[in-house]
């Protein structure tokens, strides 16, 4: 991806709006006493974008540490620069690259997440075994993961003339173009994280928002 961080912390009113949702329903699952002992030691944002929802998640959970990590680090700087807080650090991270490769500040948070985070980023991420392995090994015993993805738009939702469509179709065949119906995606993701041995409690289907 390339965005100018700017703009896109301009325009990302929807993502901002389902990221406060979401972690406000993260919230509701948890005891009031983990929130208000800050027993959340440590919390991870996969594709924190500028940092503004990844601020939200660190005040509502109350994290004692939250890190947030992105490709892109124009993203990062954005972030570093506008949401940096006692509580929050930003890497510059691939999330979808091998365990082996994660930078040091992410790989020694091994076994120590309390909780790991991520909204609208991870239907980006083609790499979704190592997505499912990294979270794995970084997760604290017993500790949860809370993914929010948009499922990618499907050609044959999108494109109603026939014309159009017998192009779209030549270009999935040549592999040009990657479209596959939503429940596809969402049993990629299913199947790479029973894979990586995480244990899926609940897979849900948002329209729009998180209610
Ligand atoms: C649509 S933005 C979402 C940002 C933020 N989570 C939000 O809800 O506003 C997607 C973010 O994912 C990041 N991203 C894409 N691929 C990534 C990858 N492989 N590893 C880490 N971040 C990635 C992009 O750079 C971008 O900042």
């Amino acid at each position: 991806m390339d965005i100018d961080a700017k703009l896109y912390h301009r325009i990302c009113v929807a993502e901002t709006k389902d990221g406060k949702n979401f972690v406000n329903k993260i919230r509701s699952d948890m005891p009031q006493k983990q929130i208000d002992n800050r027993s959340i030691k440590l919390c991870l944002d996969i594709g924190c974008g500028p940092g503004n929802v990844t601020k939200i998640v660190a005040d509502t959970l109350n994290c004692d540490m939250l890190v947030g990590v992105d490709i892109d680090p124009n993203m990062i700087a954005f972030a570093k620069q506008n949401y940096l807080a006692k509580n929050i650090a930003y890497v510059r991270q691939d999330f979808g690259a091998p365990w082996e490769s994660l930078a040091p500040q992410v790989r020694q948070l091994e076994g120590r997440v309390d909780i790991v985070y991520s909204s609208h980023t991870l239907q980006w991420i083609t790499r979704r075994d190592n997505v499912a392995d990294n979270i794995r090994r970084l997760l604290a015993p017993g500790a949860r993961a809370y993914l929010s993805y948009a499922g990618e738009p499907y050609y044959k939702d999108l494109v109603t003339n026939g014309f159009v469509r017998a192009i779209f179709w030549l270009l999935v065949w040549v592999g040009w173009l990657r479209s596959e119906p939503e429940h596809e995606q969402r049993a990629q993701y299913a199947r790479a994280f029973e894979k990586g041995g995480l244990k899926i409690v609940s897979h849900e289907r948002y329209d729009g928002s998180h209610k």
